[in-house]
């Protein structure tokens, strides 16, 4: 509408003048804020901003090529892709506690992220996708006010080492304006409606040690999960269950069971499934899907993903439990 298409003009002027003629980068990590950042900024200086997509290897199926496709191909947006999921598993062997993985996926991030940005030496600027509710969190945490049960690791989190100047276009918005202004700039519905996804990815969503194999299994099998999730409508709502739950995913549990297959006997990984709502992800409650996506669900994980034969639902509300299993 025309209140939006205001708001664009002003925000590109402002951007524009802000920078003038130097180069910005902005660390793009698939999720909803860095994204609508980027396709904002880009409108205003088109070539002068360079993206960088770190794939740390704990991605869901298809992220990188989606990003890619959409940001590279039919926005036109510079991106540098950095392929960094070796380094990332080697730095994460060994490690299982939720808090350590955590500390290093946030490290390695930094790190790689900042040797992209030494090539770009003609940056002056780093953008980010800061909204406002990040602006007051992060205030809350200053004045210890904040209770941090996790450490909350986000491609936000750039220390000031890299000697930039910061671009934060979004500072002043809430959550649902940042996505308007992103369907207003083109962004498909789709991705800019989609669940919130952590920052350390599935690194937190397989419990224990990260390993390549359990990573590979996890994104088959939620991939399923988001699938069934989007194509099941709700009659009496006339909504999907994926826009009736506030997030959703496969939790990989390094754990085998006893199963059959055929003639044989199946000895393999277990998934859980957790889908919840809420308005303010501080608490949740488990959704009540119907059984009859639940059965689809795991019939077809069991079915298409060999090495995962058991699949269970989460029945856990937050508190006490939390929404992620780390
Ligand atoms: P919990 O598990 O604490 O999650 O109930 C609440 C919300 O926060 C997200 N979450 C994270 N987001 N980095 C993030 O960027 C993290 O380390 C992280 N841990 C949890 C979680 O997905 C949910 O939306």
């Amino acid at each position: 509408d025309w209140v939006m298409g205001d708001y664009i003009a002003e925000a590109v002027a402002r951007i524009r003048e802000q920078v003038g003629d130097e180069e910005v980068i902005l660390g793009l990590s698939g999720g909803v804020d860095s994204s609508v950042a980027a396709a904002l900024i880009h409108r205003a200086i088109g070539d002068q901003l360079t993206c960088v997509f770190v794939d740390h290897g704990l991605l869901r199926l298809d992220e990188g090529r989606m990003v890619m496709e959409m940001f590279g191909r039919n926005l036109g947006v510079k991106v540098v892709q950095v392929d960094a999921s070796e380094q990332f598993m080697g730095h994460l062997k060994g490690l299982s506690d939720p808090e350590a993985k955590r500390k290093i996926i946030g490290r390695e991030f930094v790190e790689v992220f900042q040797a992209e940005a030494k090539k770009l030496t003609r940056a002056q600027w780093l953008a980010q996708g800061t909204i406002y509710p990040d602006v007051i969190e992060s205030a809350g945490a200053k004045t210890g006010k904040a209770t941090t049960i996790k450490s909350h690791h986000n491609v936000g989190g750039l220390p000031e080492t890299l000697g930039l100047k910061l671009l934060e276009p979004l500072r002043e918005l809430f959550k649902d304006e940042v996505r308007e202004l992103g369907v207003a700039l083109g962004l498909p519905h789709e991705m800019v409606y989609r669940h919130p996804f952590p920052g350390p990815g599935l690194g937190v969503r397989i419990l224990g040690e990260v390993k390549r194999e359990y990573a590979d299994l996890l994104r088959r099998a939620d991939a399923i999960f988001i699938e069934e999730l989007r194509n099941t409508v709700d009659s009496a709502s006339g909504k999907s269950w994926y826009d009736l739950t506030s997030q959703a995913f496969a939790v990989f549990l390094p754990v085998k069971s006893v199963g059959v297959m055929g003639d044989g006997r199946t000895y393999d990984y277990v998934v859980a499934l957790r889908a919840v709502q809420t308005s303010d992800f501080m608490t949740a409650d488990w959704a009540e899907l119907p059984y009859s996506l639940l059965k689809r669900t795991s019939s077809r994980i069991i079915n298409e993903v060999r090495g995962i034969n058991r699949v269970t639902y989460d029945v856990s509300s937050k508190p006490p439990a939390t929404i992620e299993w780390e």
